[in-house]
């Protein structure tokens, strides 16, 4: 939520910065703003909406040597130019841009501001008055004015500072926002997120919570909170740019979706060791083993992804998983079992929700594993254990590609716990051998636009709300199905347990409602069928995803046949593409849907 990047030694920082906010858009797209700086001019630019408004008002004249951008996923404040980042000082000396949530903020304004006017709501502007009003109250320099408003809030951040009178230096500081600080040649970046500097640099430095760094042209000085530096080694970000441009695709979904097949493959590679076994690290099998219950955490497509996988550990591990929404489990926390295990599920490594359970855990000292796609990621970093998913970059809003990793990594990780335990369910189960099919069936279903592209016209391109239903695992797949749907094209619809339906949402039913069944399992398939039956004779207008060995002739689209375990990882497929061909239809921007962000760092 929200995108932070700067540059402090390069001349048009203003075009870097503008290409760096673009490639953070994922991060949140309501507003943008920037500042630039060099010894003669500054210039602030901010505007409403996407980046492309912001780069319509950066006119030549803006331009300079150092400079921050702020993407803005509004918490505080409406999404407006006047709460667009980055805010001024009083005095318009002291230029600030932040990502997260500054709990303590009307503390502050009583207790120090309050005589001063502010432009807008945000709580960000009370922090750069009040680093202001601190310098002026003790005669001190930007930097231990800052130091000391840091020491007064409560909350997440990641800050960027320039002052215009020393455009030479960029001091930041993070608390559970996401910062990096990128190492040039003659020149330092940070940004929120390596991607947005890629063209830049690939070396980065992480900087922990509670740190606060000195960014100028030639160095790089962190300093730990009680004001010790602190050396860090760089690493080399594993990323390539050809991996977040969409190339031909007119969508990052459509191309995302696509990407599956080659994303099973890849997983295969990366995790089959030399005798065909899944290479995972013999600690992490240890502490699994002698667990008596997995407790998955998760939100959104996550927590689905959870669901799916849950099915898959239990038949292979023989241990009892449980799946929780992380914004729940924290609070609210359930009786646990005597020997409990956390696997973290997060295609970003960063969600808020996520991360204060974990928090929470490592405090209790329980063993934990971050499933994520991003490498020394927040989640990652405080977990015991991570598992990548190596599904490269996700940048539509949408979750796809990473859904079906995150499925298939738990796949791999239940073949390796069942295999030490000697589980015959596992020793039978041929997982490499089984992605491969997995792999093979979604580049057939991938190849299906055009047909599923009319069924989206016919059911979905104007209809207010939709169902989908299933049961076990197709149950799960319909929840995430339907989680597609409303949140790119803004159908309201529900993923619903077919046997549940006639329970009270069968009332719902109307002429003409779109109700999707997924069938996949043998055992429960003729009751889904019958479900559908029921609320086609309520006049609901039925379409059928299901796999070719319990295909009838009038159902509509066809799932090549995989192994039973993990049917999700295909029949997730065609619903994916209904929800893009739906959005499309109805005109919407499919990567971008509105109020939502891609990595959420706010609870
Ligand atoms: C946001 C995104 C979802 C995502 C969820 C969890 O809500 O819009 O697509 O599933 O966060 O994100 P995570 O990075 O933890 O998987």
């Amino acid at each position: 939520m929200c995108g932070i990047v700067g540059i402090v030694g390069k001349s048009n920082a203003e075009r870097i910065i503008l290409n760096g906010l673009e490639r953070l858009e994922y991060r949140g797209y309501d507003s943008a703003g920037l500042y630039v700086a060099d010894r003669t001019s500054d210039h602030l630019v901010k505007a409403q909406g996407r980046i492309k408004n912001l780069e319509e008002k950066v006119t030549s004249e803006v331009t300079g040597t150092i400079g921050i951008g702020h993407t803005r996923w509004a918490t505080h404040g409406k999404p407006s130019e006047m709460n667009a980042h980055p805010h001024t000082s009083a005095n318009q000396a002291l230029v600030l841009v932040h990502n997260g949530v500054i709990e303590n903020f009307e503390e502050l304004h009583q207790e120090y501001l309050s005589n001063h006017q502010f432009e807008g709501q945000t709580d960000t502007e009370i922090v750069v008055h009040l680093i202001e009003v601190l310098k002026e109250q003790d005669n001190s320099t930007t930097k231990a004015a800052f130091k000391k408003a840091l020491s007064l809030i409560r909350g997440s951040y990641a800050f960027a500072l320039v002052e215009k009178n020393d455009p030479e230096t960029i001091y930041v500081a993070k608390n559970k926002s996401p910062l990096l600080i990128g190492l040039g040649d003659g020149f330092n970046v940070i940004c929120s997120d390596a991607l947005a500097m890629l063209d830049q640099t690939t070396h980065f430095v992480e900087i922990e919570d509670g740190e606060m760094v000195t960014v100028t042209a030639d160095a790089i000085e962190i300093e730990d909170p009680k004001g010790n530096l602190v050396y860090r080694e760089s690493y080399e970000a594993q990323l390539d740019l050809t991996d977040i441009e969409k190339g031909t695709y007119p969508y990052y979904m459509l191309k995302e979706i696509d990407d599956q097949p080659t994303v099973m493959r890849r997983l295969i590679q990366e995790y089959q060791g030399e005798s065909g076994e899944v290479v995972i690290d013999a600690a992490l099998k240890n502490e699994l083993l002698a667990s008596d219950r997995i407790y998955i955490i998760a939100c959104g497509t996550s927590n689905h992804a959870g669901w799916a996988a849950k099915s898959i550990l239990e038949k292979l591990t023989q241990i009892p998983v449980e799946v929780h929404l992380s914004s729940e489990f924290g609070y609210n926390m359930p009786l646990l079992s005597a020997k409990p295990f956390f696997l973290f599920l997060s295609q970003s490594g960063e969600t808020a929700d996520s991360r204060q359970v974990l928090v929470t855990i490592n405090q209790l000292g329980l063993p934990s594993l971050t499933i994520t796609n991003v490498a020394g990621s927040t989640l990652s970093r405080e977990a015991n254990h991570t598992l990548l998913l190596h599904a490269g970059p996700e940048i539509a809003v949408a979750s796809t590609k990473a859904y079906t990793a995150q499925i298939a990594v738990m796949t791999l990780l239940a073949k390796a716990i069942g295999d030490e335990k000697a589980v015959p369910e596992a020793l039978d189960f041929d997982v490499f051998h089984e992605l491969s099919i997995v792999a093979s069936a979604m580049e057939a279903l991938v190849d299906e636009k055009a047909v599923i592209s009319q069924f989206a016209e016919d059911f979905l391109s104007d209809t207010r709300n939709a169902f989908y239903i299933g049961r076990g695992n197709d149950y799960y797949v319909s929840m995430e199905a339907a989680l597609k749907l409303k949140e790119i094209s803004y159908i309201q619809a529900e993923g619903f347990a077919a046997g549940e339906l006639k329970h009270g949402t069968i009332a719902l039913i109307e002429e003409g409602t779109p109700v999707i069944g997924v069938i996949t399992e043998e055992v429960t398939g003729s009751h889904t069928r019958g479900n559908l039956k029921e609320v086609e004779s309520r006049g609901a207008h039925t379409l059928v995803i299901v796999s070719q060995e319990l295909a009838k002739a009038t159902d509509q689209i066809i799932l090549p046949n995989v192994h039973p375990l993990v049917t999700s990882l295909v029949a997730v497929v065609p619903t994916q593409l209904l929800a893009y061909f739906a959005t499309l239809q109805r005109g919407f921007d499919v990567d971008k849907p509105r109020n939502l962000a891609k990595s959420v760092t706010v609870e």
